[in-house]
């Protein structure tokens, strides 16, 4: 049994590990269990309660996740209490298997890993599917959110090792080596504001997890090159103005609105 006070740490770019995430709380809070969500990227891991049971839920990105995730995950504090822990990741086909790696960092840390899960939801780069496929996959993800935290309230859900690229995806993972944060891909790949079309909202810096964005006085927001492509600038814009040049046919995603995620 897990403890009855849950924190679910959790980062999402553009919805769909928010969906995950708010349907396994809604799960725990039918039997009892209380969860309080934290996104992460406000959230300092020394603040965590080691005595509450903890989740983590993430997008992977790059057959990984994002390093401002890695790094909160790094930076999680090391635990004699055994602190019960879980993990839930969103992806539109192929992980490959950082679960493994994360579980080893975590067991280092003194944390003891009760359930791993993967859930396919759509793709939000790419290709992304038309609208009523991208309803069904959502459907289908959260009936397995559903189930994954009956399995992790009732004892059945487990942590196991998956073996594919698992030690090239931790090497890649730990040194950070990310194709879109080269060097070359921040300036070929670079989401950029169409002046002619931005109204200066603000929306795109309020929403950057990683202040890539800045927006002085009266003027239009301007994109460093420190973007991890979680992609909330794009897929928010209200007026389609940031273009994501790697996503096909410039189409974007989301699947929640915005006011989820602004600061
Ligand atoms: C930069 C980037 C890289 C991605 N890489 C992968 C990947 O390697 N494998 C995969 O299955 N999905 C990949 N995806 C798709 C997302 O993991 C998937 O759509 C996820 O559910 C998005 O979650 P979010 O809406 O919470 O951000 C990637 C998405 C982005 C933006």
């Amino acid at each position: 049994m897990i403890k009855d006070i849950v924190d679910f740490y959790y980062f999402s770019g553009t919805g769909n590990t928010l969906l995950v995430v708010k349907k396994m709380r809604d799960v725990f809070t039918q039997e009892g269990i209380q969860v309080d969500l934290h996104k992460i990227e406000d959230s300092n891991p020394e603040d965590m309660d080691l005595n509450h049971t903890i989740g983590l839920g993430f997008p992977i990105a790059e057959m990984s996740t994002y390093n401002f995730v890695w790094k909160f995950i790094k930076a999680l504090p090391e635990t004699t209490l055994t602190t019960e822990i879980f993990m839930v990741d969103t992806l539109a086909g192929f992980s490959g298997g950082m679960v493994g790696p994360l579980r080893e960092i975590l067991k280092k840390k003194g944390y003891f890993p009760i359930g791993a899960k993967e859930i396919v939801m759509p793709a939000n780069i790419f290709y992304v599917p038309d609208k009523d496929t991208c309803q069904e996959k959502v459907e289908k993800g959260l009936e397995n959110a559903e189930k994954y935290a009956q399995d992790i309230i009732h004892g059945r859900s487990k942590w196991g090792r998956v073996p594919v690229l698992s030690d090239a995806m931790y090497y890649a993972s730990i040194t950070g080596l990310k194709l879109t944060e080269t060097n070359l891909n921040q300036k070929l790949l670079r989401l950029e504001t169409d002046e002619e079309e931005c109204n200066k909202c603000g929306i795109c810096y309020k929403l950057c997890p990683v202040d890539n964005i800045t927006m002085e006085d009266e003027e239009y927001p301007k994109h460093d090159f420190n973007c991890e492509y979680c992609l909330r600038c794009t897929s928010f814009c209200p007026r389609g103005a940031i273009s994501c040049p790697v996503n096909y046919k410039g189409k974007t995603y989301h699947a929640v609105k915005a006011k989820e995620f602004l600061k």
